[in-house]
């Protein structure tokens, strides 16, 4: 190991955070409050003054759509009561409007052309992952580490939203989360905050584009601020407890990205944060967001997230919810009634300053003016083009590529993949091969359900072989199935399928098993405390490897699972999350050897659910290691995870050498590495640089992520590649929330995970001067 040193002007800098480089411009009236100056400061002002204290609170307001709304409703309560809203102008949003243009533009066209004002809505929709043309869940892509593919992504789900009437999407969800328990893993990035920060970067700019007032771009949402990927024991909603050093360090860095990339908007989260909840907690809404990272666009909170409040035991009524709300910077009302019922009398009687009132509504006047909302009103409404946009050939062609690229090999012994291509007897086992649906994931509200092609379509397009199928057993209950947005029903007993299965597998040269969770067994709400293999199927897996071994396990999920006997046993395993629309044919092409993978866990593995939560980037210990008697470890269980962040391999292998490190100025190090393509066919790595600081005032992680590269190599081919450390990267948040670098020794870590072995170290000096 060799120790450079660099002279490395620093030390102990304390940067700003707010560093943003915006074209409006942030002015401090009083400690609570900004006043956003944007290029239709004038046309703002003119508006507001015709406005009347209800019609601003209006534009706080948003409502969930109504299935009725191409006419007025008078006897359907909430539903009457919502249009009679709109008509007054006390609307300024409306979310989940299903149904395309013809119903957007029935309730635009109640806000512009029935109210006094002529106000255009803002429609927003859960726009997770693809529209209509359903794409990979969101932490399948993060495991393709390939952010053009996935910007891409989000840039043909902005045009399809855009098309139906869509103009702002709740998206992306950047929670960090080291929780496999936590159902809503399936909607983020995954564990790690750099990593965190580039998708973060890539889907805002996916959805928003270049300019956010062309009809194909819509408004992008970050979410959830702040915290709810670290709810308590995983469970859902559960309270959130972290120290300034997460918080600052790995959850706020894809929040921060995002604001930094000009996300429009925010959303707040469920949870409590340290014991307030982060819809009234102004230190996360005024102080850091509005305040240090000076964002400038509106906050909206999450559905009912106000009037939760109370049951936090937080606001003793929803009067208080909604004071505290606006105090800490909530600008819209999701779903809670309270800024719209109780705003008004809150101002009049003094408790609310009428400037905080004002000031959201500038941030929400601002991104409608800036999507072109005023200028033309129904320009995301034209039924022609939706005709036309509405799941064309390049989002079904993007949708393959991009499903192909999130597939992840965990393993492949004796080369049992890639199939061969002609006179095999292949049995296909699992009720999730014959699925349509499941495939679509959770969050495809707009999604077809029966519109996945299965595995078993997938592979009954090579037609060399002879493919049987058997059901084996159902995942899920098949009645629960139906009610898609139901809770599933594990089915826990019906092994009836077994016999027929095993007789299959018996007669047959390869066992393809798809195994894993239903689409509906993760997202909001779907927290697991058990991560295996649901129900009977970890039974059957077992049933048939006594019958025969050679077994390619298919994974679909949406979460990591613990499945350490099946990474004993079975020879191949390939995670194939859940897909979307083309996820039978990419499972096909990758297990046919037509498309080589290259994903990488964005998440570590478990081996058992009791080491959850368990994360790359942890931190040392004081007793790290056996030489203690005591020290910090399982009796029962490896520390090590089953399968680390940053892992997965490829039908070709890779070998990394010659690391070296040099420096171009005092103010970054160059770092390469040379990587060769070991093995005999074409692929793609991702090659990943960790760094360690060892020694800080704050303890810091044993690994850090800070820079990767997608690198594609023909057979023995070797490229160098290169990375750029700048000495900002190096520092992080201490716990005065200040960002600090400090001078020391790093060790360096390259390689195709986060165990990545080649190590190399450099000392970061303090100036002298
Ligand atoms: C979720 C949000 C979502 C909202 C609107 C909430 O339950 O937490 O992520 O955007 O509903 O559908």
């Amino acid at each position: 190991m060799k120790n450079y040193s660099l002279y490395i002007l620093l030390i102990c800098i304390i940067t700003s955070c707010n560093d943003l480089k915006n074209n409006t411009s942030v002015s401090q009236k009083d400690p609570g409050q900004q006043i956003i100056h944007s290029g239709f400061d004038d046309q703002i002002s003119d508006l507001m003054a015709k406005m009347t204290l209800k019609e601003k609170i209006g534009q706080m307001n948003q409502y969930n759509g109504f299935w009725d709304a191409t006419g007025p409703s008078p006897d359907k309560g909430k539903s009457a009561m919502k249009y009679e809203h709109i008509r007054n102008g006390y609307v300024g949003s409306m979310l989940n409007i299903k149904g395309g243009v013809k119903q957007v533009k029935a309730v635009q066209k109640i806000a512009v052309e029935e109210t006094r004002l002529g106000i255009p809505l803002i429609i927003a929709f859960d726009v997770i992952h693809g529209f209509k043309t359903i794409a990979p869940i969101p932490l399948a892509e993060s495991a393709s580490w390939d952010m053009e593919t996935i910007k891409k992504s989000a840039q043909n789900a902005a045009e399809e939203a855009a098309a139906s009437g869509i103009n702002w999407t709740f998206a992306p969800m950047i929670d960090t989360s080291r929780d496999a328990r936590w159902g809503r893993v399936m909607e983020g990035g995954g564990e790690d905050p750099f990593l965190g920060s580039k998708i973060a970067i890539a889907r805002v700019k996916g959805f928003q584009g270049e300019d956010l007032s062309t009809s194909n771009t819509i408004a992008a949402c970050a979410k959830h601020f702040a915290g709810y990927g670290f709810a308590e024991a995983g469970r859902e909603y559960n309270t959130v407890d972290v120290g300034t050093s997460t918080l600052n360090n790995i959850i706020f860095p894809p929040f921060k990205a995002a604001a930094e990339a000009g996300v429009k908007t925010f959303m707040n989260s469920f949870n409590e944060l340290n014991g307030i909840p982060a819809t009234g907690n102004k230190y996360l809404q005024r102080e850091v967001l509005k305040g240090k990272w000076g964002f400038d666009g509106f906050v909206v909170s999450d559905w009912g997230s106000m009037m939760e409040m109370t049951a936090h035991g937080h606001a003793k009524d929803l009067k208080q919810a909604a004071e505290f709300s606006i105090k800490a910077g909530s600008d819209m009302d999701m779903e809670s009634y309270v800024y719209v019922e109780h705003l008004a009398d809150l101002v009049n009687e003094g408790t609310v300053d009428v400037s905080l009132v004002d000031d959201a509504v500038r941030r929400i006047l601002k991104v409608k003016f800036e999507l072109g909302l005023f200028e033309d009103p129904y320009r995301y409404c034209d039924e022609e083009r939706e005709k036309a946009i509405t799941g064309k050939k390049e989002f079904i062609d993007d949708a393959l590529d991009m499903a192909k690229k999130s597939i992840v090999l965990l393993k492949n012994n004796n080369n049992l993949l890639p199939l061969k291509k002609e006179n095999q007897k292949i049995a296909l086992i699992g009720a999730l091969a014959n699925d349509k649906t499941s495939p679509l994931g959770n969050w495809s509200l707009a999604g077809e359900p029966g519109s996945a092609i299965s595995v078993l379509e997938g592979l009954q397009q090579y037609k060399g072989n002879n493919l049987s199928y058997a059901k084996g057993a159902d995942v899920v209950v098949p009645k629960s199935k139906a009610a898609w947005a139901d809770e599933v029903v594990v089915n826990k007993t019906d092994t009836s399928g077994f016999v027929e299965a095993i007789a299959l597998a018996k007669k047959s040269d390869v066992v393809v098993m798809v195994l894993g969770e239903h689409g509906m067994q993760s997202g909001e709400a779907k927290s697991r405390a058990n991560i295996d293999l649901p129900g009977v199927q970890q039974e059957l897996l077992e049933a048939v490897y006594k019958v025969n071994k050679n077994i390619v396990l298919v994974l679909t999920n949406g979460r990591p699972l613990a499945i350490p006997w099946a990474d004993e046993n079975i020879p191949s395993i390939v995670e194939a999350w859940q897909l979307g629309v083309q996820s039978g044919n990419a499972i096909a092409q990758v297990l046919y050897g037509d498309y080589n993978p290259s994903g990488k866990l964005p998440m570590t593995f478990p081996r058992s659910v009791g080491q959850v939560p368990i994360y790359y980037n942890h931190k040392n210990t004081g007793r790290p290691s056996a030489e203690n008697v005591f020290w910090s470890h399982y009796s029962d269980e490896e520390n090590t995870p089953l399968y680390p962040f940053g892992y997965g391999l490829s039908y070709t292998t890779f070998s990394y050498e010659n690391l070296k490190i040099d420096t171009v100025s005092d103010r970054e190090i160059k770092i390469s590495v040379d990587l060769t393509n070991t093995g005999e066919v074409k692929g793609k790595e991702v090659a990943q640089l960790y760094i360690h600081d060892l020694f800080a005032s704050v303890t810091r992680p044993v690994r850090e992520l800070k820079g990767f590269e997608l690198v594609e190599l023909e057979p023995k081919e070797t490229k160098t590649v290169h990375f750029t450390l700048s000495e900002k990267e190096l520092g992080f948040y201490d716990n005065n929330e200040a960002y600090v670098i400090e001078p020391g020794e790093f060790n360096i870590y390259i390689g195709g995970d986060s165990g990545a072995l080649l190590q190399d170290s450099f000392k970061l000096k303090k100036q002298s001067n």
